[in-house]
């Protein structure tokens, strides 16, 4: 119900429905921002963006089980709802839609949305499964709330780009926004995991957004193998952190195909494994093919 801070919030499907037919009714255009909560400057950025475009803007919030494997943190994912609730209402978010499991998934799920082809590489390969939990879970929040937008950060920039996919390959109404990645000062792009790391590991952790730089420059200096520019990153990494690749990958930024000559647009991405927390980044670096 709507507060004294003029914040909608529910956990409940039909009364979201109800806030959202309201607003549409009124001609305000919807925005949708799905998070899995414990909400930092990255999510607050996508929530700006989304308040550029006047929509009514709805952050959902929901650790959703489907996307994560068995052996992951699913459990252990952190959660802070009294403070996610604080922070999206001080950052002007018109509704917050906060479902139970039960409210998603009342009963066991055998019905699934799955994006072939993007999902087998990068993290689709070492997740198996995780992409199908995201669409999944994505195409009923689009259902549900039917935005005009959804915005997705390029942190997780496989996910996006699956997802803009599902949107174009089903027809479905709506805009897919890309939000850049907001860094900590040192360059680690902030994750709700990296609360995980140990102090050490924290340190250690900037050298992951400093190898994509580099790679980059050497990119930019005229290096067109992308077999090397992988070497380069990953010795970077090896080199100055006991944190163990999980990949890094240098990929066509459009489709997610390999590369052997760098020609367009690519994504250089990486994973990489501090002890049990699992860290992504990635940059995409458009080269003048006639460089
Ligand atoms: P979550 O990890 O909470 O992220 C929610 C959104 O915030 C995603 O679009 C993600 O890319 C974006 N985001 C996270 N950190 C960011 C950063 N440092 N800079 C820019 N954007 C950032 O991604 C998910 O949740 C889930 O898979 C979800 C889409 C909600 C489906 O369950």
């Amino acid at each position: 119900m709507k507060g004294r801070d003029n914040m909608e919030r529910t956990s409940h499907i039909s009364e979201l429905r109800k806030i959202i037919a309201m607003e549409r009714s009124n001609g305000r255009k919807i925005a949708l921002i799905p998070t899995m909560g414990y909400l930092h400057r990255g999510h607050l950025a996508l929530v700006e963006q989304a308040k550029q475009t006047g929509a009514f803007i709805v952050v959902s919030i929901f650790v959703n089980p489907l996307q994560f494997g068995p052996n992951e943190d699913y459990e252990n994912y952190p959660r802070d709802f009294d403070r996610d609730a604080n922070l999206v209402k001080d950052a002007g978010v018109d509704a917050l839609f906060h479902p139970t499991v039960e409210e998603m998934y009342p009963r066991p799920i055998v019905t699934y949305v799955e994006v072939g082809q993007l999902d087998t590489v990068l993290c689709g390969a070492k997740r198996p499964g995780h992409f199908r939990g995201v669409t999944t879970v994505v195409s009923k929040l689009f259902h549900i709330i039917q935005p005009d937008l959804a915005l997705f950060g390029q942190k997780d920039y496989q996910q996006y780009l699956i997802v803009k996919r599902m949107v174009n390959d089903l027809n479905l109404p709506i805009e897919v926004c890309p939000v850049a990645i907001v860094r900590e000062e040192d360059g680690l792009a902030i994750s709700s995991r990296n609360v995980f790391l140990t102090l050490e590991q924290r340190h250690e952790a900037k050298v992951l957004s400093q190898s994509l730089t580099a790679a980059e420059t050497f990119l930019r200096s005229g290096e067109r193998s992308a077999r090397k520019l992988e070497k380069q990153v990953r010795d970077i990494i090896s080199g100055n952190c006991h944190g163990i690749i999980d990949y890094v990958e240098v990929r066509d930024a459009g489709d997610l195909s390999e590369v052997t000559m760098i020609e367009g647009p690519v994504l250089i991405a990486l994973a990489v494994k501090f002890g049990s927390t699992r860290l992504i980044d990635n940059k995409l670096v458009e080269v003048d093919p006639h460089d």
